[in-house]
């Protein structure tokens, strides 16, 4: 039964056709209710009858809204706990209560400290489950920063040149999850002791144009796109480690300068301001930071539909 239950925990185990189809799906719903006011539902309402759990196991502003906002979109409703508030916080293991949970709802989304975690959830589950950040990944993210860049390009991200500067983290990994999938040129500059996983760097696909430098001038030159998040991400203990090692990684108007004329800024946020983004550039005319985060919600929109049944 639960072999065909559609859990979206990373992009790298979806195919291409499927993280096309989302992303389509998403820039057709957000077109399709310009103007509209945020709490309309879509008229097809996918999700009419079904409920969402979202549990939080981290701190979160995008994600919990983007998604009781998509929800409520997909004529849906959405229930959200904090991990500290259920008996998960006090050692109930995290199988029973994906059996419990899937008892109550049609769908789960979590956000957990250790990605093992929502791998054990949704083999437990029999109800979709759905990545909303790990230490290891955040999928739901890169498939609003995809849109983004495409809305930008007004054409698919194949054949772009993406700039990644700062950590190897969740976020940087699965932007590398799709690199081969959706043909794009992705330069990461990190410092030595910040890579990227190999394990991750593996699963980039067969083809996969992924470069690692160490140099942020060298990545950026160039690129269509400069995307950069936290030096120092939620759980991670080496904060002063951090700030010296990524000080020369920095996302300010001098790098932004290297970058194609027509480049856009990304970053997930929160962002660090004065960390690794200066004001200018967060703030300034290149910087798409608040489409990012809107975007959340209709990319989220396709996933739930898929997960649903849908889509594709
Ligand atoms: N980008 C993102 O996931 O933000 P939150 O931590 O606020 O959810
Ligand atoms: N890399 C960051 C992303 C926050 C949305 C973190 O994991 O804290």
């Amino acid at each position: 039964m639960t072999a065909k239950l559609r859990h979206f925990i990373d992009l790298w185990r979806l195919d291409a056709a499927t993280i096309r189809a989302l992303l389509d799906e998403a820039a057709r719903r957000k077109a399709a209710r310009a103007g509209w006011s945020q709490g309309r539902s879509d008229p097809d309402a996918p999700a009419a009858g079904r409920t969402l759990a979202m549990i939080f196991e981290k701190n979160s502003t995008r994600t919990r809204f983007s998604f009781d906002a998509a929800m409520r979109q997909l004529g849906g409703q959405s229930i959200i706990a904090s991990a500290g508030d259920m008996q998960l916080g006090r050692g109930e293991p995290v199988e029973d209560t994906a059996r419990v949970l899937s008892r109550m709802v049609d769908a789960v989304m979590i956000r957990a400290k250790r990605h093992d975690d929502v791998e054990l959830f949704a083999q437990a589950a029999s109800v979709p489950v759905i990545n909303g950040l790990t230490d290891r990944s955040h999928p739901c993210q890169i498939l609003a920063d995809i849109m983004t860049i495409e809305a930008h390009r007004r054409a698919p991200i194949a054949g772009a040149t993406l700039a990644w500067v700062g950590d190897g983290n969740n976020v940087c990994a699965s932007l590398v999850h799709v690199a081969a999938k959706l043909d794009f040129t992705l330069k990461i500059a990190c410092p030595v002791d910040y890579h990227p996983d190999l394990m991750d760097l593996s699963r980039a696909g067969e083809g996969a144009r992924v470069e690692i430098t160490h140099d942020a001038r060298a990545a950026v030159e160039g690129a269509d796109c400069v995307l950069t998040d936290t030096w120092v991400s939620m759980g991670d203990v080496d904060h002063d480690e951090r700030i010296q090692a990524f000080e020369p990684f920095q996302v300010n108007e001098a790098l932004m300068r290297l970058a194609h004329r027509d480049a856009i800024f990304l970053h997930c946020l929160p962002a660090h301001r004065g960390e690794e983004v200066t004001d200018g550039v967060l703030d300034g005319p290149q910087s798409r930071v608040l489409d990012e985060a809107e975007n959340r919600i209709h990319a989220q929109k396709a996933v739930l539909a898929w997960c649903f049944g849908g889509v594709i």
